[in-house]
């Protein structure tokens, strides 16, 4: 611990925390501030060149400071960390959050970041992940702690999840993972015993809404012989079909303006020479949403998805049965991918990474449409990419999570 000092830090970076200098010239990367304010901090870690430091004291609030307004954070609820920043203010602070990943990880200094779709900043969330505590309850951890907070009402999830997280009664289970599907209102729980437990007890002992289905960590629905929880949703015109282990964007009107913002980059790259006629490759193809959702957006040639979770795979395979789209099963690192016009890649929090990007290059792609849930993957991937021949051209905030430093970024590069 160092001594207190203040600080006006000028943005957000990736991870959430708001950069500044010190008195002494150094880096500050400070917990619970916003852009713009004057805080006071405690250091928590130092060295010649950074602080790392948590905010006491707020001298001068940020005109973006804002009461918050989900009673669960009055609760002490860590589920969203952000949840005093003001919601129309945000997506600005995100964006530089990408330009920063962008400059420092990739090397690429770009004003070519912009802001999506407004989406709704509250009951959006048809997916959520929760941590149980001893006796059963459901809830999230206290902010900077791993102490469990049983929320009354959780602000950002959907009415439907809501009821279920707030009245089920889960006792033996660690986790449990909540989705609906809007299209119809199906609603299951996946449980996930504490060590030790029974998965057989622990699932019998669910306490929840009588249409809300129960499966276990193998996704087998509760009392069946291997019958398989799903739930329905409806994008782009299209139903989809999601198993309970399958993923699935966290909220549908999400997903339809991730569609269509990398349909429109696929359209792009088409006006600079790629050719719809080609194949095209969706690499991480989940239960087929990107894959299905270009051919229904008009591309001509061959698709081809690359999905290692068998489950995703049987519902690409049900999903996508009037696309002619090849499903492979396999590791996007590991997998011959053949050739591709334009590759269309959605990989997991940890981003391409090295071998990926290898694999994707070696297609011969005119261009690629990246979208990354994570500020940092970006970054890395874009340093990976512009080694391997391919430009970044632009990006685009698709703001999926309200209240957090999450972002959701559509990329397009160009050979
Ligand atoms: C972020 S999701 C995207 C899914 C789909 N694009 C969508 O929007 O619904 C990432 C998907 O990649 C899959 N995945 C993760 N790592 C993989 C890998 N190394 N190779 C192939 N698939 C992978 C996951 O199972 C998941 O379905």
């Amino acid at each position: 611990m160092g001594e207190s000092f203040q600080v006006r830090p000028r943005q957000l970076v990736a991870g959430g925390a708001a950069i500044g200098t010190d008195p002494d010239g150094r880096v500050v990367l400070v917990e619970g501030a916003l852009p713009g304010e004057l805080v006071a901090v405690e250091p928590s870690r130092s060295s010649a060149r950074m602080v790392v430091a948590s905010v006491t004291h707020i001298v001068e609030p940020a005109a973006s400071r804002v009461a918050p307004v989900c009673p669960a954070v009055a609760k002490g609820c860590g589920g969203c960390d952000l949840p005093y920043a003001d919601p129309t203010a945000l997506p600005g602070f995100k964006v530089e959050i990408v330009r920063d990943a962008l400059r420092h990880l990739g090397g690429r200094r770009t004003e070519a970041v912009f802001v999506g779709d407004a989406l709704a900043s509250w009951g959006y969330r048809t997916t959520v992940r929760a941590i149980v505590d001893d006796r059963g309850v459901a809830g999230f951890r206290r902010s900077k702690s791993h102490t469990p907070v049983a929320p009354d009402r959780c602000g950002v999830a959907h009415p439907l999840v809501d009821e279920v997280l707030t009245t089920g009664r889960f006792p033996g289970a660690a986790q449990v993972t909540i989705r609906a599907g809007l299209v119809d209102g199906s609603r299951l729980v996946v449980v996930e015993p504490t060590e030790g437990s029974s998965p057989e007890a622990v699932l019998s002992d669910v306490v929840v809404p009588s249409d809300v289905v129960v499966v276990g960590s193998d996704g087998v629905v509760r009392g069946t012989d291997g019958e398989r929880g799903v739930i329905r949703e409806r994008v782009g015109g299209r139903d989809w079909r999601i198993s309970a282990l399958s993923f699935f964007q966290t909220r549908p009107d999400g997903a339809e303006s991730l569609v269509a913002t990398v349909s429109a980059a696929v359209e792009r790259l088409c006006g600079h020479g790629a050719d719809r006629r080609g194949r095209l490759i969706d690499a991480y193809c989940g239960v087929g949403l990107l894959a299905g959702s270009l051919r229904t957006a008009g591309w001509e040639g061959p698709i081809a998805g690359i999905e290692r979770s068998p489950d995703a795979c049987d519902d690409a395979a049900v999903n996508l049965r009037h696309d002619d789209v090849e499903i492979v099963a396999g590791d996007v690192a590991t997998t011959t991918l053949g050739s591709a016009s334009v590759v269309v890649a959605d990989p997991s929090r940890s981003g391409l990474g090295r071998e990926a990007v290898d694999r994707l290059a070696a297609t011969g792609a005119e261009g690629i449409v990246l979208v990354s849930c994570d500020a940092a993957s970006l970054g890395r991937d874009t340093a990976l990419l512009s080694a391997g021949g391919f430009d970044h051209q632009d990006s685009t905030l698709v703001d999926m999570f309200p209240h957090t430093h999450h972002v959701e970024v559509v990329s397009s590069f160009t050979r």
